[in-house]
This record gives C-alpha cells, structure tokens and sequence, in this order.
C-alpha cells in the first residue's frame, strides 16, 4: 500500500501502475442506450459491449494483465501432456498454498463440479459463510443442500464490523449437533464473500472454525477466488496480522484449510482455475473427474498461455501494492456515494462497490425485484454495466415459489487495475442523479424465465413505462450531454 500523505490531506487512492495499452471506449447516446437495455430485456449479462462504456458487471476474467504476465504468455510450453508451463504453475501454488497436489481446471465453478461430485452425497449439506450461485447449484444438484450460517453482522446492509465474511462458529456447532458430523459433507468457507458485497473474514475466524472442524472431523474446503482482496483486509484491519507479510498471511490461511480451490479469473489476473490439497485420498478422487471433465492434468481445459500467466498472476498477489488498488479504489466509490446520500453497503469490501436497492428504491417491491430495477436505470442513465444481486440472481423453490434474497444489491465491480479515477467519478456523478430522481424508477417481471441461474440469461419487461419518463429528465437536466 503507497504510504503517500497529500498536502491537501484528501485521501486519494495513489495507483502503483502505469497503463501501456489500452482499449477504446465509446458512451451511446441515451435513447440508443433505452433501445439497447430493452432489447436486452433489462438483464445487463444480455448488453453488448458496444453499447457499454464501463463495464463493471465482474472482475472475472477482466482484470488487467501486468507486463510480466504478457510476457511469460509468449514464452509458454504447449503440449498435451508433461508441459514445462504446467510445472510452473504446480510449484508457485506449492510454494504459496503450501499443498501437496494440484489439479487445473478451466475455471472456478469446474472445481465446484468436482467437489460436489466427489464429496456430495443425497442428503448431506454443507454448512458455509454464505453461498456463491454457481457454488449452490453444484452442491444442489448433486443432492445437497446448503446452509449459510454467517455472522449477524453479514446481513446487515450498513455495519462498521470489519469481518462480515466471518462464519458463525457457534451456529455451527448447533447445526453439527442437531444433524450429526456424518451429514456435513464438508464446511465451505468462501473468502471475500461475494454475494455479501465482497466482505471479507478474518484469520482468526477462519481458526477457530477449524477448532470445531477438528473437533468434529470435518474437512474445510476454502474458495480462495476472492482471496487478493480478503488478504489486504486482514493485513489492514486485523490487528494480529498487520505486522506479517501478504505471504505468511497467505500461508496461515492455507494451513487451516484441507482443500482450496479458485477462479483464476479473479485470483491472478487471468482465465482458468485450480485445486489443491495434501489430501492424497481426496486428491485421487478428484483427478478422475479432471481428465473426464477437463482435460488432461497438465492444462486441465485452460490455454497454455493462461497457465504462465496465472503462475506470474499468483506471484503478484503477494505485492501489497498490487492487491491495494482494488479494495482502495472501491472505499474511494463507497464513501463518495455515502457522503452524497446513496445508500451503499459498508464497510467497503473487496471486488466493486455495492448499492443497497431496497433503500434506493424502497417504493419497488422486492417481487418487482429492486435490484435488476436499479441495474437497468443506471445502465440508462449512465452506459454503467453493473450485476443485479438480489431476488433475480435466486431461483424459484420446488413449489416455483419465489425466493426472495436477503440483500437487493446491484453490483459495480472494479475490475484490477482496469478503470481511471475519472471514470469512477462519472460513475459517482450519474449514481447521484439516478438516486435524486429514484422516484422515477419502477419494477420489472419476467417474460421468459429459466429454471436454473435465470440471471444469466432471463428476460424482463419495465412494469410501466418509467424508462421513458427518465430518459425525458435526463435530458431535461442533462442537455445534450452523452
Ligand atoms: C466466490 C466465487 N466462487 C466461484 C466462482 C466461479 O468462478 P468462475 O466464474 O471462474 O466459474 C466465482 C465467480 O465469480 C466466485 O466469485
């Protein structure tokens, strides 16, 4: 983290990089924008990128690459089998994981595929921190169920509690009590918790999770997906840790854990995935489903050129630096948006900043789903592309009920390294103006809806026609500004 003080005494998130190429970018007009999300049936996974300036749906697989990762890309070892570029990979998670084996796999929810097949039963349940979407349809798929049992803290939208990631050790111990060790098919601790708002858990949660683990002989199984962020959170405010390096802390958190697995879409900067383990026996059982699923287990799906880039990647997770940018450009948005009134979850998390949709809304019904709302009006408003988190992101129970999510928020990921300061504050200015005209702002509903994780790809209509009474204020006050 840059220790750079400015004489005006703003904090000002100081970047630790320069950019040496960079892509085109265009603003569409509003009414092309109206035409666009409409076309989209007001899902933004459905845009095209030509209508959007900036595009904070994810961070996954669009972070920016370091010179160094582009460079080892070019001098990669193809083949099928035996890869030298392979080998690279395998000892840089040794060295920082400390595990034994690794597994690759083309991406995070391949890995969720193969622990859910392995570990997964008819029956049993994972008890975790909190669910990520693909993370649950694996487990639910294969018979599982999944019980969240986080923190109080968690759930509470607005919260000064630094660790809202944290799993509610002592909630555990009734579940274990109430159903028996022998139904938990594993405890699964996702780092960074996305659906949360990217908060993040503490080192000393994460042992004394293990205590009752060990009590119990249950195994943990860690998403280290979002760890770059939860890393600079637990050197930043756990008091215990902020003397130690990014790498110990890396290596005390791996230590608590049997089994790790992460999208290198998020962690490293680049596209694939992997697991690992000192588990010989959970190894073995894994490796099957690799090369029936993935590919052989030396690229195990993933580019070759991925793979060089992830063992660079995984290296700079461990610069301070590198892993500050994002968790320090997100709190600069958070606090922004606060100071102006737009409710926000805080504290700031890692991977975007969050707007809470059912008080920027509070008018629309959660069965109207607030969040996607919101997401479709910034689109409007903005060229923004952010991530309905909320009701549409769950899906219908057995009885095609509606389950209603314990958060409506609408996601801005900030993607590593990737948007300027001046973008943000774009971003910032045209939150505030959709926030003073929320009334304007009105539900949605299906008009066709998939059964499984709808979100990526159901359509939805405006219940009114709000959009166009907003596009009429934006231009209102607006001009002809784009
Ligand atoms: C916490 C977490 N786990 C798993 C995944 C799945 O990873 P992938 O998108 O690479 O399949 C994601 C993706 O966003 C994630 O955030």
């Amino acid at each position: 983290m840059p220790h750079v003080r400015l004489f005006s005494g703003e904090p000002l998130p100081l970047e630790m990089h320069k950019v040496r190429i960079v892509q085109k970018l265009d603003l569409v007009p509003i009414e092309r924008r109206l035409q666009a999300i409409t076309e989209a049936g007001n899902n933004t996974f459905l845009l095209k990128n030509r209508d959007i300036y900036l595009d904070m749906l994810t961070d996954s697989g669009v972070n920016a690459m370091s010179d160094r990762q582009l460079a080892a890309m070019m001098e990669s070892d193809d083949s099928y089998a035996g890869s030298s570029t392979f080998t690279k990979l395998e000892d840089k998670v040794r060295e920082i994981f400390g595990k034994t084996h690794f597994l690759p796999v083309h991406q995070g929810r391949a890995a969720e595929n193969i622990l859910a097949r392995v570990f997964v039963r008819p029956g049993t349940m994972v008890p975790m921190n909190y669910h990520f979407t693909t993370t649950k349809a694996h487990i639910v798929l294969n018979g599982g169920s999944i019980e969240e049992i986080p923190v109080p803290e968690a759930l509470q939208v607005t919260s000064a509690f630094p660790f809202k990631g944290n799993l509610d050790t002592a909630r555990l111990e009734a579940l274990i009590r109430q159903h028996g060790a022998e139904r938990i098919a594993f405890v699964r601790i996702e780092t960074g918790t996305n659906l949360i708002g990217g908060q993040p858990h503490s080192l000393e949660n994460l042992r004394q999770v293990r205590a009752v683990c060990d009590r119990h002989g249950l195994m943990i199984v860690f998403d280290a997906s979002l760890l770059a962020d939860n890393l600079y959170f637990i050197k930043t405010r756990e008091e215990a840790c902020r003397t130690r390096s990014i790498r110990e802390i890396t290596r005390a958190v791996a230590d608590l854990c049997d089994v790790i697995y992460f999208s290198a879409r998020k962690l490293g900067c680049a596209r694939g995935g992997g697991i690992c383990t000192s588990d010989t026996n959970a190894y073995l059982k894994m490796r099957e489903l690799v090369t029936l699923y993935e590919g052989f287990l030396t690229y195990g799906g993933m580019s070759i050129r991925e793979i060089e880039a992830i063992a660079v990647g995984l290296e700079e997770t461990m610069d301070e630096n590198m892993i500050s940018q994002g968790p320090q450009f997100i709190e600069y948005m958070v606090r922004e948006l606060d100071r102006q009134g737009v409710p926000v979850v805080t504290p700031a998390g890692g991977l975007g900043c969050h707007l809470d949709a059912l008080r920027f809304l509070p008018h629309v019904p959660q069965t109207e789903y607030p969040a996607g709302a919101l997401a479709s009006a910034l689109y409007l408003v903005s060229g923004v592309r952010g991530m309905e988190r909320g009701t549409v992101s769950e899906q219908r129970d057995e009885h095609g009920r509606e389950t209603l999510a314990n958060m409506e928020l609408l996601r801005l990921a900030v993607p590593r390294r990737v948007f300027t300061l001046s973008q943000l504050k774009y971003a910032i200015d045209r939150i505030v103006w959709l926030h003073r005209h929320r009334d304007l702002v009105g539900g949605l509903r299906f008009t066709e809806e998939p059964k499984l994780l709808r979100f990526f790809f159901g359509k939805l209509a405006a219940t009114s026609p709000w959009q166009d009474r907003i596009v009429q204020s934006f231009r209102q006050d607006l001009g002809d500004s784009l």
